[in-house]
């Protein structure tokens, strides 16, 4: 086979440059795996991109194959006695546009980026799980250190990164209060929020408390979400934020405030995943899947998630 299947944006534009074409199929090297995809996961930096932001500069060449994120079967693994053998069932997140993406029926990934799948999960959950759940570990666990009785905002509690870190602070004994539109209240309580504000109905910081941490996942795209979250911080307290580019003067509004603020970038973890799964499997922590689309739809998928409405994961179904 020469060729694959795969979905490319084809200039930067609206979801109409995402076209269905037929790709080289991509040869391994090095320490590479060639992943059969069965699912891959829709992340807003793939609309970012798309649409001339997100990591766009860095694309050399159109079409360029979007996607980071997997569920799928290995074909060729780097060596014969090599942990991840031919038929393996694996996840992972790997790097666009420095690789191909997965919104196609073939990925070479760095086998560092890539760990068994979660056994109790389908392969559209589990391709839901690794950008978003990395990000979520990330900024709650290795930046903000959760811990007992700590005291966490997390804004967009009900998104794709925003219900992993609900889910991770609570169950490292964080006190968490989320931000989500009403019809997300009850479901986020479930997930371990103590409390749920609706930023529709109300303002967060005329209705909480100080608390130690701030998991921003707005920054000040909407309503200066950014801004306004420096007033619930105490003293010294820290905002961690992700959408990195929403919000140019944080530093300078941060020290003004006396407290500390970090941007955030996740990173491909074959091994931070492996963690990830063993809490998925242990049924400690959950992913939720809004909505799948058949790969060709993949243009359908942006238009949702641009929305700014999608509870937990979109997903592409790429093969049975
Ligand atoms: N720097 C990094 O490494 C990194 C990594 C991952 C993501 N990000 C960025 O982080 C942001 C979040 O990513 P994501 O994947 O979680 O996005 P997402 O899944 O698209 O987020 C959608 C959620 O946002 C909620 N929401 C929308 N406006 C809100 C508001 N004003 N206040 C509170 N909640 C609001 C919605 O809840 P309702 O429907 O209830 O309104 C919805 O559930 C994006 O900008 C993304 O690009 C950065």
């Amino acid at each position: 086979m020469t060729t694959m299947r795969a979905v490319a944006m084809t200039e930067i534009g609206g979801p109409e440059v995402l076209q269905s074409i037929d790709a080289p199929m991509p040869v391994r090297a090095n320490a590479e795996v060639l992943v059969k995809v069965l699912a891959a996961g829709v992340n807003p930096i793939d609309a970012k991109t798309r649409s001339g932001r997100g990591v766009s500069r860095a694309i050399r060449q159109y079409p360029t194959i979007l996607g980071y994120d997997l569920c799928g079967e290995v074909v060729e693994s780097p060596y014969q006695a090599h942990p991840l053998q031919p038929g393996r069932r694996v996840y992972g997140m790997t790097m666009v546009p420095r690789l191909d993406g997965t919104y196609a029926e073939y990925a070479v990934v760095p086998e560092a980026f890539l760990t068994p799948a979660p056994t109790t999960l389908s392969p559209v959950e589990a391709a839901a799980v690794p950008l978003a759940a990395l990000t979520a570990w990330g900024m709650v666990v290795d930046v903000a250190r959760a811990h007992d009785g700590q005291r966490m905002l997390i804004h967009a509690g009900a998104g794709g990164v925003g219900h992993f870190a609900v889910q991770l602070a609570a169950y490292f004994g964080a006190r968490v209060t989320a931000t989500a539109s009403q019809r997300n209240v009850g479901w986020l309580h479930e997930l371990g929020a103590s409390r749920v504000i609706d930023y529709t109905a109300e303002r967060f910081e005329d209705a909480i408390d100080e608390v130690d941490v701030v998991i921003d996942l707005i920054g000040n795209v909407h309503d200066d979400t950014g801004s306004r979250s420096l007033r619930v911080l105490r003293p010294g307290g820290l905002l961690v934020n992700a959408p990195t580019g929403s919000w140019s003067t944080m530093d300078e509004e941060a020290s003004a405030a006396g407290v500390r603020a970090t941007g955030y970038r996740v990173a491909p973890s074959g091994s931070t995943l492996a963690v990830i799964a063993r809490l998925i499997d242990s049924g400690d922590l959950r992913v939720h899947v809004d909505r799948t689309f058949p790969l060709a739809e993949a243009a359908d998928a942006h238009r949702l998630l641009e929305g700014g409405h999608v509870r937990g994961k979109l997903v592409l179904t790429v093969a049975e």
